[in-house]
């Protein structure tokens, strides 16, 4: 029963059969690699479009990398007030972009409202030379409270952004979530809502570690840009091949589709049978994560009947499920409770 975080699944075997493929004799270093091309390729497939990708290891360089490069020093970041790279990666976006400033917002269900975005917009001046002018908008989906932004909301939103000469950036730790909750193609999410760069996560789903920065459309442009402040921050690791075979793993036959939708399965069954015991819960549940309302007493039964998960800052209880959680986890965990 460890709810703790997909973080803590093992990587699937799959991945291990790939890893060890590509572990045969020498490869060229760097990105010049077969697997590299190969699944840039397939990257550009599942997106339908053209695009450059940077292979990353850990989702908070992919964040902070990604947003260094659409936004200067003296810029700011819009993000939600519970954005992952607000509360937890510890200035990361500040340190890899030298100084921009995160420019929190709040709303329900980690969700951004197009209305204070609106509004936070229209009272920039940029002649204040005082103030600080937005020049990114960072959006997670799934967001912080599991939830989605649906193509539409996500359009709506980039296109605010846009007309006042944002770039968008997507945070898509879990964006494969929300791509098998709401059904909609990668590209609807993506790019064809106008979003020019995106951190897209596979550790959670099922890989070792592997995360990529997608540079959609005129943004390919700066993938020199990219790549030369990949290796200065000791972002561009040497055999990437054993990265990329990870992302071919789980891109081949959309196995990636597959575990989210397993993953969202399994949270969503937990969700039901915590509502028919009458369990509140805080947030909708629309991919892998269940935010709910425990006693202190039911707390205690979870943790000394052996379930892991975590309390978050607002007392909820984080239920985080997995491509590798099984039913029989999810029935033991109701039935301590
Ligand atoms: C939404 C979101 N973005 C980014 C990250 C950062 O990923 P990593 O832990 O690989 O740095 C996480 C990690 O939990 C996350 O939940």
């Amino acid at each position: 029963m460890n709810f703790s975080s997909d973080t803590a699944a093992p990587a699937h075997p799959k991945v291990i059969e790939h890893l060890a493929q590509a572990n045969a004799g020498p490869a060229a270093s760097y990105g010049d690699d077969g697997w590299t091309l190969q699944a840039e390729a397939l990257l550009s497939d599942l997106f339908e479009a053209p695009l450059r990708a940077g292979f990353i290891a850990s989702g908070t360089a992919s964040n902070a990398l990604a947003l260094g490069l659409l936004c200067p020093p003296t810029g700011g970041v819009i993000c939600h007030q519970h954005a992952h790279i607000y509360c937890d990666e510890r200035g990361a976006v500040e340190f890899f972009s030298h100084g921009a400033k995160l420019l929190p917002l709040t709303g329900e269900h980690g969700r951004m409202s197009p209305e204070a975005l609106q509004d936070i917009l229209q009272k920039v001046d940029e002649r204040f030379v005082h103030a600080i002018p937005p020049k990114a908008l960072s959006l997670s989906n799934l967001n912080e409270s599991g939830c989605v932004y649906s193509a539409k909301q996500t359009a709506r939103l980039a296109s605010i952004a846009h007309d006042h000469g944002l770039s968008v950036h997507v945070d898509g730790a879990r964006l494969v979530n929300a791509l098998a909750f709401t059904g909609a193609k990668p590209a609807e999410l993506t790019w064809a809502s106008g979003v020019d760069v995106l951190s897209f996560g596979l550790t959670k789903t099922g890989a070792m570690g592997a995360e990529t920065i997608l540079l959609f459309g005129a943004n390919a442009e700066r993938f020199d840009e990219l790549e030369a402040r990949r290796k200065r921050a000791g972002h561009m690791p040497p055999k990437q091949r054993f990265v990329a075979a990870q992302i071919i793993a789980l891109l081949e036959d959309r196995l990636w589709l597959e575990l989210a939708a397993h993953a969202n399965e399994m949270a969503a069954a937990l969700a039901d049978g915590l509502q028919n015991l009458g369990v509140p819960l805080l947030h909708p549940v629309e991919g892998n994560e269940v935010f709910a309302a425990l006693t202190a007493d039911q707390s205690a039964k979870l943790q000394e009947g052996g379930a892991a998960f975590h309390v978050w800052p607002d007392g909820s209880a984080r239920f985080v499920t997995c491509w590798n959680t099984e039913p029989e986890e999810i029935s033991k965990a109701l039935a301590l409770l």
